[in-house]
């Protein structure tokens, strides 16, 4: 016996070790103001899902409370005493058995005439003329095209507060035939879970998912379908903006890629920008990026860099556009992303400032955010 009482303490305490962990992990859950929480949904899409979900919600808590009820005053009022005789055994109970067969079937059939009724309706063309935008899957960053603005950028979806557009998303179909850059067809998932549910971006093909922001504010998204190495590092912002920044910020888009101003730093980082060459004989910045308003800057195998300077983050959404962030991207990009494409050039010191003054002054006008 002795040894069991020296034991047993132990054990508890590693199973209340264990609870309080399992507690502070569901807590963890409760947090607010979170960059991409669906208890609070902004676009109309996420609050008809978050709708259905407190409908389910609080029928389970029905079920569970009526359940769990019976258990625990079964359990006490049957519990075995001197005396007392087994109580009656009702296996094989027909009436029974066909009671609680019914009573979750009614349930289940209650649940789904909204749900389907959610899902008929999300599967409608939205009514209007919405502004169509095409968002392309690439590894692992995302082209955002404005096709009646004549606009490409990246990885930072701008559109009107409280007007829905409606996303073409479709992935990159073949292999890009840059040297060193192969990026191979995969699914991608567009996801801001603020505003609406997850739609695959799928190569060859082309899913519509209308969109819309109810306030206006910086939405986080991310890539939802594993897709390769930085998968998780595949993120972008959605920039739900009222009609007047949204309509300048498309003619800074449109007016194209600022000039530098001669003889600045920006000025020799352009230069370089047009003229550098990779130590195999690559080509230049331009070979990939793609700049409007410069000549031979069309490329779009990697991100548009018309409004770079601008943009709240870079790498896809995931590291703050700040100078030092970026410098540090020139220098090695693959230390701050793994698997990106984009090769560390053995750029000079020189080279780095010159490179990064440039891109930070392509904010077609703007401050950076
Ligand atoms: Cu793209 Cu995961």
């Amino acid at each position: 016996m002795t040894p069991q009482r020296t034991t047993r303490p132990a054990g508890r305490g590693l199973r209340a070790a264990l609870a309080v962990g399992v507690l502070l992990l569901f807590l963890a859950a409760c947090g607010r103001g979170l960059p991409q929480n669906t208890f609070e949904p902004a676009g109309s899409r996420a609050e008809r899902a978050l709708e259905l979900y407190w409908l389910v919600f609080w029928i389970a808590v029905g079920v569970f409370v009526v359940v769990e009820g019976l258990l625990v005053y079964t359990l006490i009022r049957f519990r075995r005493k001197p005396g007392r005789e087994t109580p009656v055994q009702i296996h094989g109970n027909t009436r029974a058995e066909i009671i609680w067969t019914i009573i979750p079937a009614v349930i289940l059939a209650g649940i789904a005439v909204p749900t389907i009724g959610t899902i008929f309706d999300f599967a409608r063309d939205p009514e209007g003329d919405p502004m169509s935008i095409v968002v392309t899957g690439h590894q692992w960053w995302w082209e955002i095209e404005y096709p009646d603005l004549g606009i490409v950028t990246a990885n930072e979806l701008h559109m009107p507060v409280r007007q829905p557009v409606l996303l073409h998303l479709t992935s990159d179909e073949l292999p890009n035939e840059v040297e060193g850059v192969s990026p191979v067809p995969v699914i991608h998932s567009f996801w801001v879970p603020r505003l609406s549910g997850k739609q695959d971006l799928v190569p060859g093909r082309t899913h519509l998912l209308p969109l819309d922001a109810q306030e206006p504010g910086v939405y986080e998204g991310q890539c939802a379908e594993f897709c390769g190495i930085s998968h998780a590092m595949m993120r972008f912002q959605v920039v739900a903006e009222p009609r007047e920044e949204f309509d300048a910020w498309v003619e800074a888009q449109r007016a194209g890629a600022t000039a530098p101003a001669a003889g600045t730093l920006a000025a020799e980082g352009a230069e370089l920008f047009q003229s550098f060459s990779t130590p195999a004989g690559g080509g230049s910045c331009m070979a990939c990026h793609g700049l409007r308003g410069v000549e031979g800057a069309e490329a779009r195998v990697a991100p548009d860099l018309t409004m770079f300077g601008a943009r709240r983050r870079l790498g896809s959404g995931v590291f703050q556009n700040t100078e030092e962030n970026l410098r540090q991207w020139l220098r090695d990009p693959r230390a701050m992303k793994p698997g990106a494409f984009m090769p560390d050039y053995g750029l000079s010191r020189d080279q780095v400032e010159a490179l990064a003054a440039y891109l930070r002054s392509l904010d077609g006008g703007a401050p950076v955010p």
